[in-house]
């Protein structure tokens, strides 16, 4: 697993759709009631083979549910939806896709290497190609020390790591992960960022949904962000994200508290180890900053920069 490749494939073909919605719905019924849950409303999106699509929104936003559909356990109320050009609900088609649920069921008294075996076996594989699977994927995830234990003595993270490992047994074309990272540690995330990147190194396509922003903007090709069941943002993240050219930030290094005129020209700095990041919207207030900086104090102008979006400022802007 290399953590020196690319974030957005250049062999992305946008032609070749491997996973698609079309103005898909899901209305749930409370049970006993008339009340109803418009959990999706009408969404549409394509994801082409080759590439790493986030799926994003806040809690009950609707990706889970949008995923079950995509999967078959559940059936949409309208519009369709088709995974690797069969129309859902499709066993044939789910026989190439891994799948990874919001919170993965292991059997609480199988062994990660047997949960692993059962779900290879339910996908076709078998004899000493499964065995050899197996050990192939529970190595990647890093759990071939606890392998022989029952799921029920393991942790969150280890039971996240078992359900990536069945997701991945049967080498699937397209891996369809609902959070991916939840519940791992640092260096679980980033094996996981690795592993995300070395599927798509092998053709893989990769659709997952994630609350960690920063792991998003660093892996994905493209994303949709879900508001209320409704798509809000959708699009490749080099052209949703902009680098503004009258957003500046200006970075110094030295004491700036207490600096009263710096204060004016630029509120609500923030502190950033020994140095100092001010926001400034216009070439007035630029100049306002670092004359007020520079005159009469020790402060050392370290950068000015234009200020690009993060992933966060985009979802924070269009999805709460
Ligand atoms: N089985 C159910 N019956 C009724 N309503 C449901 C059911 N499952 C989900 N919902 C509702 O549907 C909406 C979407 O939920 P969903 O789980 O798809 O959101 P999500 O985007 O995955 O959220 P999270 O980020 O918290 O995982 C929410 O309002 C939720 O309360
Ligand atoms: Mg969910």
């Amino acid at each position: 697993m290399s953590a020196s490749v690319p974030a957005t494939s250049p062999s992305v073909a946008t032609g070749d759709v491997v996973l698609s919605a079309k103005n898909l719905r899901k209305q749930y019924k409370k049970p006993f009631s008339r009340v109803t849950v418009d959990a999706v409303r009408g969404i549409s999106f394509d994801v082409h083979r080759g590439e790493i699509f986030g799926f994003l929104g806040p809690n009950g936003a609707g990706k889970t549910t949008t995923i079950k559909m995509l999967v078959g356990l559940m059936a949409a109320t309208g519009g369709e939806a088709t995974v690797l050009g069969a129309q859902v609900p499709s066993p044939e088609a789910l026989g190439k896709v891994g799948f990874l649920p919001e919170n993965p069921y292991v059997y609480p008294y199988l062994t990660p290497r047997e949960f692993v075996e059962l779900c290879g076996r339910l996908n076709g594989l078998g004899g000493a190609h499964l065995r050899k699977r197996t050990e192939e994927v529970l190595a990647k995830l890093g759990i071939a020390d606890a392998a022989d234990r029952p799921a029920r003595t393991m942790s969150k993270g280890m039971l996240q790591r078992t359900g990536l490992a069945a997701a991945l047994v049967h080498e699937p074309e397209l891996l369809l992960l609902d959070e991916p990272m939840s519940g791992l540690d640092p260096v679980g995330r980033k094996e996981v960022r690795d592993l995300i990147l070395a599927e798509r190194e092998a053709g893989r396509t990769v659709f997952f949904s994630s609350h960690v922003l920063a792991d998003v903007e660093l892996l994905c090709d493209r994303v949709c962000i879900l508001k209320k069941g409704e798509v809000v943002v959708s699009g490749a993240i080099a052209e949703l994200l902009h680098t503004s050219d009258s957003v500046r930030e200006v970075v110094f290094a030295g004491d700036t508290t207490g600096h009263e005129a710096l204060q004016a020209a630029a509120p609500s700095p923030r502190r950033l180890g020994d140095t100092t990041v001010y926001e400034v919207g216009s070439d007035d207030a630029l100049r306002q900053l670092l004359a007020a900086a520079l005159a009469g104090s020790d402060l050392r102008l370290i950068a000015v920069t234009p200020k690009r979006e993060t992933l966060e400022d985009l979802f924070v802007r269009r999805a709460l």
